[in-house]
């Protein structure tokens, strides 16, 4: 298919393959080999590229993994490079990076600068903190993160002289951030000529794909022999809604627009601290919650907080919408309840009645961008100690992600007691299935699942948890 977008300064077209990641289309095809092909699979940020959008009148920028991102997905967008940051001398954030000796071998430090360069693109106001969390999707094997953080503090020093009323991107190009052709973007991408080609089938196989993250780890080869298409929309405003007294995500809704979204904060004031425990600032740009239940990991952290808001999904096939409880979704590992041609077009939860709380709780081997070992949600409806209902569900301990049902229908309708508890507690053996594997025993894994539920407790009832679980 043609993909037409913007590479740097300049308008591109080419003809490829859609299931082409960007990273092999900017090194091969135009030999941008700045940026680096690490991991190739998400972790190492090595790989990273901006991808900018234009709407209502101005750029968005979010920072990818291009080795996990399909071109389809830069049609009619801006795509920078390291390259695409150069000048006359080094811009900015180079510059404090060479000063305060960051770069050792050099091979992660492209993509870090990507990363910081979005979080200035991205942010008027900056703090040490916020800098330090954008580059989290980054690693860097052999400087060691202190010179990389002097870096930041002395660059975010020199950024404290924007003038009242200074436009963003000029006072940015002022400061050698970014060149001076992004503000020649707009102009550009409005001359390019969008073609809609798509493909049944290839070699008898077609999938549909929303985000990417983990698909394209697992199935690369498979997906470049065959037709691919895509849902995507970088719209959160119209993947995040209300109706009547639900709320609805599309299936293309990513991570992070969720965590942009006045939405969700108003119904789960934590939800971004959850979030944050996902995946990188990468990752959460493209990972979605379609295909976080597609894609029907036991672990999956997103479908462990729909479960406990007793969410819905809305299946579609030939115009025709059928809908079904998630818990009821997942039918046996990787397995789940969708006919042929059948699609996942969005998921809703209804909206929390007065003297609702949520809690997530989440362990895995690091605590920042790894898979679970186990993950839990709770989701109560609680007066002066009294639960109208509740609903708790639990990942990484059966082949599917679970509601505990048992353990829900014991605990609604009573008093909250460290008795009561303790007797809930004698159901969860039974409602589970833990395995040993890599992210530990199957022994550990039930302790550790007890151990989160008493978590939700301690935080829904501090005063009230007095034995410890064993
Ligand atoms: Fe490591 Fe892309 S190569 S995240
Ligand atoms: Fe070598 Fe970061 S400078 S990996």
């Amino acid at each position: 298919m043609n993909i037409s977008f913007v590479l740097n300064d300049k308008s591109v077209t080419t003809f490829q393959n859609n299931s082409t990641v960007l990273l092999d289309l900017i090194r091969n095809e135009y030999n941008l080999t700045g940026t680096k092909e690490g991991c190739r699979e998400g972790d190492c940020g090595a790989c990273s590229v901006l991808i900018g959008s234009y709407k209502d009148g101005k750029m968005i920028y979010d920072c990818i993994n291009s080795c996990l991102l399909p071109i389809n997905a830069v049609i009619g967008n801006h795509v920078v490079t390291v390259e695409g940051l150069n000048q006359s001398e080094l811009s900015l954030v180079q510059s404090h990076y060479v000063d305060n000796y960051a770069s050792q071998c050099g091979f992660c430090t492209p993509g870090i600068i990507i990363s910081i360069t979005n979080y200035l693109l991205g942010n008027y106001k900056y703090n040490l903190r916020d800098a330090k969390d954008s580059i989290v999707g980054n690693l860097c094997r052999c400087t060691g993160h202190v010179s990389i953080i002097e870096s930041l503090k002395s660059l975010l020093e020199d950024l404290n002289d924007k003038s009242d009323g200074e436009e963003h991107l000029s006072y940015l190009i002022r400061k050698r951030v970014i060149p001076d052709y992004f503000l020649r973007i707009p102009e550009l991408i409005s001359k390019l000529t969008i073609s809609n080609e798509s493909t049944d089938e290839i070699n008898g196989k077609s999938f549909l794909v929303s985000g990417g993250t983990d698909i394209y780890v697992q199935k690369q080869d498979e997906l470049y022999q065959a037709a691919v298409s895509f849902i995507d929309s970088n719209d959160y405003e119209e993947n995040i809604y209300i109706s009547e007294d639900k709320c609805f995500f599309k299936a293309s809704t990513t991570i992070n627009q969720i965590m942009n979204s006045n939405i969700m904060s108003s119904i789960i004031p934590d939800i971004n601290n959850y979030l944050r425990l996902f995946g990188s600032n990468q990752i959460r740009n493209r990972a979605t919650v379609g295909g976080n239940i597609v894609n029907a990991s036991p672990i999956a952290d997103f479908t462990s907080i729909l479960l406990a808001l007793n969410a819905e999904v809305h299946l579609l096939k030939n115009k025709k919408e059928r809908k079904i409880p998630l818990k009821d979704f997942f039918i046996a590992h990787k397995k789940f309840d969708l006919s042929e041609n059948e699609i996942v077009e969005k998921v809703s939860f209804p909206l929390p009645e007065k003297n609702f709380f949520f809690n997530y709780e989440k362990v895995s081997k690091r605590e920042y961008l790894d898979i679970a070992s186990v993950n839990t949600s709770a989701m109560i409806i609680v007066s002066e100690n009294f639960i109208d209902h509740i609903t708790v569900s639990a990942g990484g301990v059966a082949p599917i992600p679970l509601v505990l049902r048992k353990f829900s229908e014991f605990m609604t309708g009573k008093y909250f007691s460290d008795d009561i508890l303790i007797r809930a507690m004698n159901s969860v053996d039974e409602e589970i299935s833990p395995i040993s594997d890599i992210r530990g025993s199957a022994e550990y894994k039930r302790l550790l699942l007890k151990k989160l539920i008493q978590c939700h407790f301690l935080k829904f009832f501090p005063d009230k948890i007095e034995t410890e679980i064993l």
